[in-house]
């Protein structure tokens, strides 16, 4: 059974057509359901949908929560088929896709209603729009390990269990349900995503929701799911790696009375310690790792210190030679070492089996 759900704020005026339009376009042997959430809207939209006399057709009428992402996840909740479908109310989705959808469905864990790539389209936006929409998505798949063109999608297909290997994880704020379901599979396992084209059309009637708040959340959203990733893990962990330096040189220094340069080697070699053992257990945490243990120590050891020398010749080169200020070349010092630090440790160090 396909589960087709219909998130409607405000959308009285098109919320039929589109039900009739999708009923129109689900092949005639297939059994199906639709759940329209509703978050009580003015306008009434639950009540012209629970008028429309259909038994495959109910309405969730929510009275408190508000949201597309927790629209959407509420959906799900009440959803009973194998697949789930979610689309727009206002028009801007083409149901005619939905049989090409189910044909790919089985073999992916995603299907994607997709206007950016071959014989999809999004005629009717002006270029800045269009340029607003590539430039947001960019960071959304470098995020990603699968290849999606278009990851802002709110028009896309999921299996069944795609849900619930989520439904902890989570968390429906904003609009782009699909992109957090994609980021919290992808944590787990490898999935697989199939983009079906279409053309994105105008809105039949009323506005969009989509505002200032969106974007925000939007950008909330990307933040939180980077500092889940890799990148910021590591230069999380290298800033720590400084306070622990910090306060070891000072404790050194001021309490055991050690001439302070000494204090600092020790300090050195203990940061380097501390930063090995957080990207061991969490940066690289669930990399299945080639090499030992003790060879990893020693790996990641050798370029920290390594890095070291090439940041001093980096300071030294772009203050001297170049002329930059020296807390400029030491900026460009630094941003050289952590990136060599970086690589290094991701392509040896912690290089994967
Ligand atoms: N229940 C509920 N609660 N539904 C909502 C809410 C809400 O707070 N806000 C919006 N919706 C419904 C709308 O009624 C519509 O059916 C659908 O969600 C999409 O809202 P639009 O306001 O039409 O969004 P959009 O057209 O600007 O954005 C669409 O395209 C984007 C890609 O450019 C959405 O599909 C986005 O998810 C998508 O990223
Ligand atoms: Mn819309």
């Amino acid at each position: 059974m396909l589960s087709v759900i219909i998130p409607t704020y405000n959308e009285k005026e098109s919320i039929i057509r589109t039900i009739k339009e999708a009923q129109k376009s689900i092949p005639r042997n297939s059994k199906y359901e639709v759940i329209v959430v509703d978050d009580d809207s003015p306008d009434k939209t639950w009540k012209a949908v629970s008028e429309y006399k259909d038994k495959r057709v109910k309405c969730v009428r929510r009275r408190k929560e508000k949201g597309l992402g927790s629209a959407v996840l509420r959906g799900f909740r009440e959803a009973k088929g194998k697949y789930f479908l979610v689309m727009d109310a206002d028009g801007q989705h083409d149901p005619s896709i939905i049989p090409r959808m189910l044909k790919h469905i089985e073999k992916n864990d995603f299907v994607i209603g997709s206007r950016f790539v071959k014989g999809g389209s999004a005629k009717n936006w002006s270029k800045t729009r269009l340029l607003y929409s590539k430039l947001a998505a960019m960071p959304a798949k470098s995020i990603l390990d699968e290849k999606v063109h278009d990851p802002m999608s709110g028009f896309f297909m999921i299996q069944r269990r795609v849900y619930e290997e989520n439904k902890e994880d989570i968390t429906g704020k904003g609009f782009k349900i699909m992109l957090e379901l994609m980021v919290f599979s992808e944590k787990k396992r490898r999935i697989k995503a199939k983009e079906v084209p279409y053309a994105f059309r105008p809105r039949r009637e009323g506005a969009s929701k989509l505002g200032i708040k969106t974007l925000v959340d939007y950008g909330l959203m990307l933040a939180s799911l980077a500092v889940k990733g890799r990148v910021l893990k590591f230069v999380l962990t290298g800033l720590l790696g400084v306070l622990v330096n910090l306060g070891v040189l000072y404790a050194l220094t001021e309490y055991a009375g050690l001439y302070y340069i000494v204090s600092a080697v020790i300090a050195i070699e203990i940061a380097i310690l501390h930063n090995f053992l957080w990207n061991n257990y969490w940066t690289w945490r669930y990399r299945k790792k080639e090499q030992g243990f003790v060879k990893r120590l020693l790996s990641f050891n050798t370029v920290a210190l390594a890095g070291m020398v090439i940041n001093i010749a980096a300071l030294w080169f772009f203050t001297e030679i170049i002329g930059l200020w020296y807390l400029l070349s030491q900026a460009i010092g630094i941003a050289i070492g952590a990136l060599l630090n970086y690589f290094w440790n991701d392509m040896w160090t912690f290089k994967s089996k």
